[in-house]
């Protein structure tokens, strides 16, 4: 079979690794990939933004099966394309990735279909959203620019003259750009946050192993957002009952809603939780897989990757098995450029010395005349697996010294809340 990932960050380096196990496969393309996949398949400069070239790569090429990873091309339609080109693909189509597109969409269909989420109204005046913020009786409240915007269209706002600034800047400066013509304003939740990936084909959701991101820049969980600084799985803090009670009143309703929609959702349906004191609530849902939390899931992973995608288009996913190691833990720590998530150097070339057992997973790196140089914001991720999760962190850890590059950085505090409770 030949293959098509779209994308090029650690997610999609970790789903090719994967993928490549099955014996089927005898080609993978990756759209545009990076310096490591290119170990695993041919790397085409096509930007993953790009969905009508790369529906004619992927017709040129008589590719067999495509992922599309991200989410802005699953926003914009690229398997609505390719589907209309008669290609089987693994991602929802623009109607049910509106899931994670518009975050008002998100917010309405918890609403009508009883969903526990974060209690929130919907602007899209200026002066309105800022005489709701005067008027609100507590503090802290969320601000969140309805559309796509990097990770960054979250903001927390401390007092009345924040949430004005904030909603100046979204709304009027458009920061976020046209994401920024809506705006959802919400309660501000606290707890645990979780995330779970989960396969689904519309009818049947299977939740993978649960697990927790470090979005914060800086130990502590300070600093500025990022995409995520590291991840372990499973959370410690999602526990049997906790994930029957989320099956119950968060997947199965979910799921069941986006078909009530006429909006069924087939893919990766990411839930990113909040364990409240009063229960878990849904903080944001994403159409694909999590970035870095497929690096620390899919390592976990038994069953074959390929066959259960496959399954999913073709609205078979009961008839497969999806197994996950039970009694393995995972680390997986970013190293980042200095600077980031603002302003960074890129082009320094890397040294990977031996780093043992762990699995490497590149994310801005590109060979330069063959060396591989550093190229974005997050440079490597690197998963430890271990039977115990204090076990992969110090592995982790260990192997982080032996990986060179100017500017290296990386937070040193991956996993420890969950780690104490183990
Ligand atoms: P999102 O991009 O929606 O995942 O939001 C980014 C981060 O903002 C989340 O991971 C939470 O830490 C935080 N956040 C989002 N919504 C809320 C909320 N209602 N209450 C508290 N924190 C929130
Ligand atoms: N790590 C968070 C995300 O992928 O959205």
């Amino acid at each position: 079979m030949k293959i098509l990932v779209v994308g090029g960050g650690g997610r999609e380096h970790a789903i090719i690794a994967k993928i490549s196990e099955n014996p089927q496969v005898e080609h993978i393309y990756a759209l545009p990939g990076n310096g490591g996949i290119a170990e695993l398949a041919e790397c085409v400069p096509i930007k993953a933004t790009d969905i009508t070239a790369i529906r004619d790569f992927a017709v040129e090429k008589q590719v067999d099966f495509v992922v599309v990873a991200p989410d802005d091309p699953l926003v914009l339609g690229a398997v609505d394309l390719l589907e209309e080109a008669g290609i089987a693909c693994f991602g929802p189509d623009k109607k049910a990735a509106a899931i994670e597109g518009s975050k008002v969409f998100a917010k309405e269909l918890m609403k009508k279909y009883g969903i526990p989420t974060a209690d929130y109204a919907v602007f899209e005046d200026l002066e309105e959203a800022i005489a709701y913020c005067d008027a609100a009786p507590h503090y802290p409240l969320v601000i969140k620019a309805d559309g796509l915007a990097l990770g960054k269209g979250v903001l927390i706002a401390a007092s009345k003259e924040e949430a004005r600034a904030d909603l100046v800047n979204i709304m009027q400066e458009r920061v976020f750009g046209e994401s920024g013509s809506r705006v959802v304003i919400e309660e501000f939740l606290s707890g645990p946050e979780v995330s779970v990936l989960s396969f689904t084909d519309g009818h049947t959701i299977v939740p993978m192993v649960s697990s927790m991101d470090h979005k914060r820049a800086l130990d502590g969980d300070l600093g500025l957002n990022t995409g995520g600084m590291g991840a372990v799985a499973p959370n410690p803090y999602y526990t049997e009952a906790i994930a029957a009670e989320c099956m119950e009143k968060i997947y199965l309703p979910t799921i069941r809603a986006m078909q009530s929609e006429r909006r069924p959702f087939k893919g990766c349906l990411y839930f990113g939780l909040m364990l409240t004191q009063r229960g878990p609530r849904v903080i944001e849902y994403n159409c694909r897989f999590g970035d870095p939390e497929t690096q620390a899931v899919l390592p976990l992973l038994q069953s074959d990757l390929l066959s259960i995608m496959q399954a999913v288009a073709e609205e078979r996913l009961h008839e497969v098995e999806v197994k996950f190691s039970e009694d393995q833990k995972t680390c997986c720590l970013v190293l980042a450029s200095g600077g980031y998530p603002q302003k960074y150097e890129t082009g320094f070339p890397i040294n990977i010395g031996d780093t043992g057992q762990t699995q490497i997973f590149h994310a801005g790196t590109k060979l330069k005349n063959g060396v591989l140089c550093t190229g974005g914001g997050r440079v490597l991720g690197l998963t430890a697996i271990a039977s115990s999760l204090p076990e992969a962190i110090e592995c982790a850890y260990k192997a982080v010294e032996k990986i060179e590059f100017r500017g290296k950085f990386f937070r040193t505090d991956i996993g420890q809340s969950a780690a104490c409770l183990e």
